[in-house]
């Protein structure tokens, strides 16, 4: 089955050679994308689709999400909106509830939430147990984590549990937990702030997870400064995520990471890979804390995802539209920079971006031939509207691998 997307006013590719094309066309064959190219010259498709003079994009890749929790936290956020600081202490009220929450329930929960994502243009999304603390239920929310979503994050280090030590915890988290999660997860991750995990304590699961053959991302630098950065840069993570509060030495450390690297299409995606620095504008907003430095980090030749955060502490929406307008007019990135982050960049915080040579065949996050048919059309000519017009719900149809989901 293929099908032709023709009269594309602006198709914003985000490729290796970042093009953006006029009057465009493409075909989709089966669940990946088979030509790129001018309107005029489209070849014919079994069905054809008229973009109407709208603008097309790659879906967004959410590379961070925490989509597996019952519960609702509206009056911690209220009383953060009367003036009270958000603290990593609420994610035992959403472990409270996960718990109690049974499997069919806790499934179509995230389902709703992975539904409502893609309704708004995601086609390529991350999540992350951490609402389980113990070893039966972080197991349960790897488990259903990894029926709903693409990629999948250990993250039994989200919270010392109430009552527990610490350092007892960390064992567990680096030991049975660790076992119990791994036949579902890819990914790791640590909580690495004061409240939350300290830099030994953090440096512990980091290590285990890299022996346990899981890729690292690393919660740092939300609340304060602190070591999660450096520790991110020196495991070689994939991605340091919140990324607020950030010194010189820092931004240094992420641009140096990247030095080696040759850049998309150029071979192995581990050659010379450095650690994306994550920002997260929804959860920035809603936790009144500054807004990560996005132009800075780009400037210094750090590489750049956008992400929605969507958990019920302090980031409650999937919309990655809405990241991608606040990193423009309140972060200082271009419409093509924050459009990027949020697609290429996702991707390249999961290793699967354009001219990874590794997994050439599933790489996400551009619209280029040979790559899985994640394609958001907007109800725009161009994809300046994100901006220009905020707020306005701007997905007209989306297509996951393929598959019309919109
Ligand atoms: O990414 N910072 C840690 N984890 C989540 C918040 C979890 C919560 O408060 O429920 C985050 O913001």
């Amino acid at each position: 089955m293929s099908t032709l997307i023709t009269n594309i006013a602006e198709l914003m590719t985000q490729d290796a050679e970042h093009r953006v094309l006029k009057d465009a066309a493409v075909v989709i064959e089966g669940e990946r994308i088979s030509w790129i190219g001018p309107s005029s010259a489209a070849p014919a498709a079994d069905e054809s689709v008229d973009a109407g003079g709208r603008a097309l994009l790659p879906g967004w890749v959410d590379s961070h999400t925490h989509l597996i929790f019952a519960g609702d936290r509206t009056a911690e956020f209220e009383a953060r909106m009367a003036g009270e600081s958000y603290s990593a202490g609420g994610i035992a009220v959403t472990t409270g509830a996960t718990r109690e929450t049974g499997d069919f329930d806790l499934t179509r929960l995230a389902l709703g939430r992975v539904a409502e994502a893609v309704s708004q243009g995601t086609t390529y999304l991350e999540t992350k147990t951490g609402y389980g603390l113990d070893v039966e239920n972080e197991a349960r929310s790897a488990r259903i984590a990894s029926t709903v979503a693409d990629e999948v994050t250990y993250l039994g280090a989200h919270l010392v549990p109430a009552g527990a030590d610490a350092d007892d915890y960390t064992d567990l988290v680096c030991g049975p937990m660790l076992a119990a999660v791994r036949p579902y997860v890819s990914w790791a991750d640590v909580f690495c702030e004061q409240g939350a995990f300290n830099e030994g304590q953090s440096r512990r699961v980091l290590q285990a997870c890299k022996d346990a053959g899981l890729g690292l991302r690393v919660h740092g630098n939300q609340l304060g400064e602190g070591p999660g950065v450096q520790l991110a840069v020196e495991f070689g993570a994939a991605s340091v995520d919140h990324v607020n509060y950030l010194s010189a030495a820092d931004v240094d450390a992420l641009a140096g990471s990247w030095s080696g690297w040759q850049g998309a299409g150029s071979g192995p995606a581990a050659e010379g890979r450095g650690t994306v620095a994550t920002c997260l504008p929804a959860c920035d907003l809603s936790t009144r804390q500054p807004l990560a430095p996005g132009r800075e980090l780009l400037d210094a030749g750090v590489p750049v995802a956008l992400a929605s955060n969507c958990n019920p502490g302090t980031s409650y929406t999937s919309s990655m539209a809405f990241c991608v307008t606040t990193a423009v007019l309140q972060m200082r990135l271009s419409v093509h920079e924050a459009v990027r982050a949020a697609t290429y960049g996702g991707a390249l915080a999961l290793h699967r971006e354009v001219g990874n040579d590794v997994d050439g065949e599933r790489a996400v996050g551009s619209v280029a031939v040979g790559h899985r048919a994640d394609l958001h059309l907007l109800n725009a000519p161009s994809a300046t509207h994100l901006a220009y017009r905020p707020g306005i719900p701007l997905t007209h149809a989306v297509w996951r691998a393929g598959v019309r989901a919109r």
